[in-house]
């Protein structure tokens, strides 16, 4: 999985739309892109678009944004789109691994409810909202067998915060969210789950975003979250492997494989030792899966 594009509840256009965007994944998002007066409409919309999509030639995996635990909200969402059978569920404002326990405890009544098997549904936590969510990065490990990625957002921490901004002047983050993606990053990682770069809200910047995205992808994201189509190709692009990271890949794998007894050996010069291996690994894992599960991460 590589883009993740957003699309309002509510909007039925930008839904009918979002199918042939090319995205690896679609957002339905009741959350904060929906206004309060329109939720119960966007939540029977929403149910409406999932299982029609289900049945469309595009296949993109389907995820729900629901509201957050601390509202009233969270249930009358999960009623309403469950039995539709959402791939899986996005959490806003999680403070930790505890916030998954208790969304994953009102998934599995629903699952229950609706017929369908135990876990199927998995979880993707936004980790990094609130200056408290900070603080429980490192408690999503084994939280769950459901939770599938983290990933993190730079608006309504900076709310939390107070901040002015949360970019300087040449777009780069500001120090308090280049700490929360970092973090988020470290997170995914000890939580052996899918780690998805946060959104480019200046949808018409396309250099803007592929910028963004290219050192996403280098410092170890998977994926990215989109916000209009036209941002999809560029995601699309940037996370998939390119012949000669496949090749360059291939060839750390088949030196190890002609030297099964070596811990390290030398490439055109430079030393590739373990590391270097597992790094190759994911690499190919990542040009052969497209699903939420964290192939790369290895635990499917
Ligand atoms: N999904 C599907 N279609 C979308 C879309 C999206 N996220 N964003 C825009 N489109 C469609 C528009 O409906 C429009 O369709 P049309 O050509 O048939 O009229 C086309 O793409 C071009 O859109 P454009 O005019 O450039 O943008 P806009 O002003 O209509 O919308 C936003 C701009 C930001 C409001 C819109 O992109 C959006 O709603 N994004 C998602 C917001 C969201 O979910 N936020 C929460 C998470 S941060
Ligand atoms: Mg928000």
């Amino acid at each position: 999985m590589r883009s993740l594009l957003f699309v309002p509840a509510d909007d039925e256009k930008k839904l009918a739309k979002s199918l042939s965007a090319g995205a690896d994944a679609l957002i339905v998002d009741l959350e904060d892109s929906v206004a309060l007066a329109a939720k119960p409409r966007a939540r029977q919309i929403a149910a409406e678009f999932l299982a029609a999509a289900a049945k469309s030639a595009e296949q993109p995996l389907l995820i729900v944004r629901v509201n957050p635990l601390a509202g009233d909200l969270t249930d009358l969402d999960l009623d309403a789109v469950m039995p539709a059978r959402p791939d899986c569920v996005m959490l806003p404002k999680s403070l930790g691994g505890a916030s998954v326990q208790q969304l994953s405890v009102k998934i599995a009544a629903r699952e229950a409810r609706n017929d369908l098997p135990d876990g199927a549904t998995q979880i993707i936590a936004l980790a990094t909202e609130s200056g408290e969510a900070i603080f429980g990065l490192s408690s999503y490990r084994k939280c769950s067998r459901r939770l599938a990625g983290l990933t993190w957002g730079g608006e309504d921490l900076s709310a939390d915060l107070g901040a002015q901004a949360n970019r300087l002047g040449d777009g780069a983050w500001a120090g308090p969210y280049a700490l929360a993606r970092n973090l988020t990053l470290f997170a995914a990682a000890a939580a052996e789950v899918a780690a998805i770069d946060t959104v480019f809200v200046n949808f018409r910047d396309a250099e803007g975003l592929r910028a963004e995205a290219l050192a996403a992808r280098r410092d170890g994201f998977t994926a990215k979250m989109a916000i209009h189509p036209t941002q999809v190709p560029i995601i699309n692009e940037v996370f998939t492997p390119t012949d000669e990271d496949l090749a360059k890949a291939e060839a750390v794998i088949a030196a190890f494989a002609a030297r099964p007894s070596a811990g390290v050996v030398a490439i055109d010069g430079e030393m590739v030792d373990l590391p270097h291996l597992k790094r190759a690994q994911r690499v190919l894992a990542r040009a052969t899966g497209a699903s939420v599960s964290q192939s790369e991460r290895g635990r499917g």
